[in-house]
């Protein structure tokens, strides 16, 4: 019987073992962006600079179908004008209009475009479905002190290639110290002076990951401030409603509580 309980035990543990296990292969490195920390704000200079890089770059494989053009010009976000984003969703995406049964310039009312042309993934919620830091030991103290760390994997895997590269079964892979399983099929995307920022930011492979996986967590919460700022007013009535409790409470049992030191 203990025996059993023992074995049963031990199947139970297994797969959180050797989950933690393999996470630890993985190397992410811990970028500090603007948007941390309960104050936290995106940095719209940053956001531009991301869109620029997913444009030109990413959006050749990756789709962000549930993102919407006109959200670019969200205050709190990217911050772009309604002109510039009517123009940058003609100049830059073309969609399929089943009215016009042809394909016509994106609008601001289109999303970004799907891409399932070479199998990379969706990276509208990119940022949300990986997680930087677990453990230890799925205990999740990590993304207590240092959040979900979507942002940062996404950083870490673009500057997580080694330069090795093997071919398996017709692919070619590339060894990555961020990516599960260390090889990723995904060619080194960025290389330095690839883009051209106009705020004369340096574009280096470092650079241009940190922005465009702060774009990617914008994509992905784009309402990030708004909620942050509705937590901190939230806390704050709360606070207000525990000290009024408080001094309530203290009022009506006075005349019981008095009488006893009395
Ligand atoms: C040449 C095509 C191509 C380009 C350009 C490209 N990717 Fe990818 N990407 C892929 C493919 C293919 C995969 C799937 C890789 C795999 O699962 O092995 C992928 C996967 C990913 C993943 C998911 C990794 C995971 O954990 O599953 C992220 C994040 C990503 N790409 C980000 C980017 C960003 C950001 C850019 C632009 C700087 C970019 N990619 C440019 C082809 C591309």
């Amino acid at each position: 019987m203990i025996k059993q309980l023992a074995l049963s035990a031990a199947l139970a543990l297994a797969p959180v073992a050797s989950f933690a296990a393999g996470d630890e292969e993985q190397h992410i490195e811990d970028f500090a962006f603007s948007f941390e920390g309960p104050f936290g704000t995106y940095d719209q200079q940053q956001l531009q600079r991301g869109l620029q890089i997913y444009t030109e770059v990413c959006a050749a494989c990756h789709g962000m179908r549930y993102v919407p053009l006109r959200t670019l010009a969200d205050k709190d976000g990217v911050g772009l004008s309604d002109v510039a984003v009517r123009a940058y969703a003609a100049l830059n995406f073309e969609v399929f209009d089943p009215e016009l049964d042809d394909f016509r310039p994106a609008k601001p009312t289109d999303h970004f475009p799907a891409n399932d042309a070479v199998g990379a993934p969706d990276l509208s919620l990119m940022a949300k479905a990986r997680a930087g830091f677990h453990g230890p030991y799925g205990l999740g103290l990590n993304q207590l002190f240092k959040g979900m760390g979507g942002a940062e994997y996404i950083a870490s895997l673009l500057n997580g290639y080694t330069g090795e590269e093997k071919e398996e079964a017709g692919t070619i892979l590339y060894e990555n110290t961020a990516f599960a399983g260390g090889w990723i099929s995904m060619a080194p995307p960025l290389s330095d002076d690839l883009v051209e920022f106009a705020d004369g930011r340096a574009s280096t492979v470092r650079n241009m990951s940190e922005d465009v996986s702060a774009f990617l967590m914008w994509a992905a919460e784009p309402k990030m401030m708004a909620r942050k700022q509705a937590g901190f007013v939230g806390v704050l009535f709360l606070t207000l409603l525990s000290v009024l409790l408080y001094l309530t409470n203290k009022r009506i049992w006075a005349p019981i509580k008095g009488k006893k030191t009395a």
